[in-house]
């Protein structure tokens, strides 16, 4: 019998998913999260989808005396760590908030796991961890060897929780972490049940999409269309959460096998581009998406994509998963949950 799995912030979207995955694979998990951007709905969409009971403790991951009892009480063996904040614009305009939410409260976590003698962890980081130092050259994948220079507040706290976790090793080498850095993840599960729902208007690119399929919102604003790409307009790496989740468990099972520390893009490789996702999701949903061009935005790069193989060598997983089976998934769940969970 598999050793119980902390999930924090898992009614979130990718936490959600991933907690699916580990109740298939046979994982007991139990749910720390304060709610403060998901809703107590998902646990039950979770146990309908999956058939198996999930222990939920609703509170935050700063709060010691839960951690402690919750680590003991359920006999917790590892700990995938997603509760965090990821507005970037509002990292920005808070950051001591998004500083003491993401590092201090990863820290307070890593103390009472050391505390109760665990000591693997899986991590959330983010591609923004690459920011825009040395840009790549129109074309270039992303590797994990690429310089770390995050520009948004946000990114920072990743890159600053990755730091924590590569010393950590280095000082008490019987750690077990993973750092996955992932792409843009899109799409829902393909249940329909659980799905990304975000509050106010969507940060990114298929929720508001989405929700301009839906009736929500008007139309889109497609952000520069003089980029040196093939139809002008920027590319990312959209990869489908069930497969992100997927990454998640392949990581788990590296790490209940050796004692390392791994490093790990989650991405496709397959840059799309805005133009090709309202095209695809056109497709998915029978509906037309009124677009716009719009100048610019400041920040934006015209390409970012992940050199996956890293991932594929060391886990043995890829993601199978394309741009169409996102959009179909994402329209199923926003067909179903106009206003979402609520
Ligand atoms: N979605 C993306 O585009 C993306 C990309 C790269 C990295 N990430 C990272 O992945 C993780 C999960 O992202 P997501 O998209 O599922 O976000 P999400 O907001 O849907 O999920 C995060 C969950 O954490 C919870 N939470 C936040 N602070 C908490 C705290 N102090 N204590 C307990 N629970 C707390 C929230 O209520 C939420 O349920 C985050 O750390 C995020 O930064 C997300």
């Amino acid at each position: 019998m598999p050793g119980t799995i902390l999930v924090t912030g898992g009614t979130g979207y990718i936490g959600a998913h991933t907690v699916v995955k580990l109740l298939d694979a046979g994982f007991p998990v139990v749910v720390l999260d304060n709610l403060c951007n998901s809703s107590r709905t998902v646990i039950d969409r979770i146990q309908k989808i999956t058939g198996k009971p999930l222990c939920f403790v609703e509170g935050d991951v700063r709060d010691r005396h839960l951690l402690q009892n919750t680590l003991q009480r359920h006999s917790v063996s590892a700990v995938i760590h997603f509760a965090g904040l990821k507005a970037v614009a509002e990292s920005e305009a808070e950051p001591l908030t998004y500083y003491d939410n993401n590092v201090s409260g990863s820290l307070i976590l890593f103390e009472e796991m050391a505390r109760a003698g665990i000591h693997t962890a899986v991590f959330s980081s983010s591609a923004t961890v690459y920011g825009e130092s040395g840009s790549a050259k129109y074309g270039e994948k992303y590797c994990e060897d690429r310089p770390l220079a995050p520009v948004s507040v946000y990114g920072k706290t990743k890159l600053m929780v990755e730091n924590i976790l590569r010393d950590l090793k280095k000082a008490q080498p019987q750690w077990r972490i993973a750092l996955l850095r992932y792409f843009n993840p899109a799409g829902a599960h393909h249940s329909g049940l659980i799905g990304e729902d975000p509050s106010g208007v969507p940060n990114n690119l298929m929720p508001f999409v989405a929700q301009v399929a839906v009736g929500k919102r008007e139309s889109l604003s497609v952000f520069g269309n003089d980029y040196p790409t093939p139809d002008g307009t920027g590319l990312r790496d959209y990869i489908h959460v069930e497969d992100l989740a997927s990454g998640h468990l392949a990581a788990l099972n590296v790490l209940n096998q050796k004692s390392s520390l791994i490093t790990l893009n989650l991405g496709t490789g397959r840059p799309v581009s805005v133009l090709e996702m309202i095209a695809a999701f056109e497709k998915a949903s029978g509906r037309k998406i009124p677009w716009q061009t719009a100048p610019r935005r400041a920040g934006d790069i015209a390409a970012c994509f992940a050199d996956p193989t890293r991932a594929q060598e060391i886990l043995g997983w890829k993601a199978t998963l394309d741009i169409d089976r996102m959009c179909q998934d994402a329209w199923r769940w926003q067909r179903n949950h106009p206003e979402g969970y609520c």
